[in-house]
C-alpha cells in the first residue's frame, strides 16, 4: 500500500483529484496542503478463524497463521480472498454436492479416488476443497529453506538435488495453460514425481495423465497471485518456495509412502 501511495504521488494520481475540483483540498504531494492531505486507507483484513463452512460433512481447516503473515511471498488481500472466498466456496459447494448421498460419509480422498469424472460439481468442488486444504496447510511464515530427513533423501534420489526439484515444479506451474496446479506427489511405484493438472483436478482422480498421492500443491490459478504479481506467474512460483513448510510436506510424504 505504501508503494502504491508513493507511486500515485509520483505520477500525480493523488487522492485529491476529486477534491481538487472543490478548490479546498490539494494534492498529498503538495507540502502546503499537508494539513488537508487525504491519505489512502490501509486495507484491513479479517480473521481466518471466522471463516466457517455452512452445514455439511466438510469443514474449513483452520489457518495456522494470519492473512498478512506470508507477505514476503503472498499479499494479505490475496490470502484473505483466496481463503475466505475461494476455499470456502469450494467447501460449501462440495457439501451441497454430497448432500443426501451415501458418499457424504466418505473421506475426500475416497471420494476423489472413485470419482465419476463426468460429475462436474463433485470434480470441481471436491478437487477445489482437497487442493486448497493442502495448499494452505503446506505454507508457513517460518517456511522456506530446504527439506530434511527422508524427504530430502528421496528428493535427491529422484531429482538429483533440491534445486532440480524446484526447477521442475516451477516449470510445471509455468507451463500449465490457464488455471490449474503444479504437484509434487508419490506415484503408484512409491516414487516422487512432479506434474500438473488443469482446473481443480489432482493426481488422486482417476484417468488423468498423472496418478498418485499429492504431498505439495502449488495453486497457479490467477486468483492465487494476480493482485501482487499480475501476469508474472514465474515470480509468484519462485516466491512461493520462501513460504513452503517442508516439515508439513515431509509429514504428507511419510503418510503417502505408508499407504
Ligand atoms: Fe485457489
Amino acid at each position: 500500500m505504501k508503494k502504491l501511495f508513493i507511486l500515485m504521488c509520483a505520477t500525480g494520481l493523488t487522492f485529491s483529484v476529486a477534491t481538487a475540483k472543490e478548490g479546498k483540498k490539494k494534492s498529498c504531494c503538495q507540502k502546503k496542503a499537508a494539513t488537508t492531505c487525504v491519505k489512502p486507507t490501509e486495507v484491513k483484513v479479517g480473521n481466518p478463524a471466522d471463516v466457517k463452512a455452512a452445514s455439511g460433512p466438510f469443514q474449513i481447516e483452520n489457518l495456522q497463521y494470519g492473512y498478512a503473515d506470508l507477505e514476503k511471498a503472498i499479499d494479505k488481500e490475496t490470502m484473505e480472498i483466496h481463503f475466505s472466498k475461494h476455499y470456502l466456496g469450494y467447501t460449501n459447494n462440495l457439501n451441497k454436492a454430497v448432500e443426501g448421498k451415501s458418499i457424504a460419509n466418505q473421506s475426500i480422498e475416497e471420494i476423489l479416488k472413485n470419482l465419476d469424472m463426468s460429475n462436474g460439481a463433485l470434480r470441481n468442488n471436491g478437487g477445489g476443497f482437497y487442493n486448497h486444504r493442502m495448499y494452505f496447510a503446506t505454507m508457513s511464515p517460518n517456511g522456506g529453506g530446504t527439506p530434511t530427513g527422508k524427504l530430502a533423501e528421496a528428493i535427491n534420489q529422484t531429482f538429483g538435488s533440491f534445486d532440480a526439484l524446484k526447477k521442475q515444479l516451477e516449470e510445471a506451474g509455468a507451463k500449465r495453460f490457464g488455471s490449474g496446479w503444479a504437484w509434487l506427489f508419490v506415484n503408484k511405484q512409491g516414487k516422487l514425481q512432479v506434474g500438473s493438472t488443469a482446473n481443480q483436478d489432482n493426481p488422486l482422480m482417476p484417468g488423468l495423465d498423472i496418478s498418485g498421492t499429492p504431498i505439495l500443491g502449488i495453486d497457479v490459478w490467477e486468483h492465487a497471485y494476480y493482485l501482487k504479481y499480475q501476469n508474472k506467474r514465474g515470480a509468484y512460483l519462485d516466491a512461493f518456495f520462501s513460504v513452503v513448510d517442508w516439515n508439513k510436506v515431509a509429514e504428507n510424504y511419510a503418510k503417502a509412502i505408508a499407504q
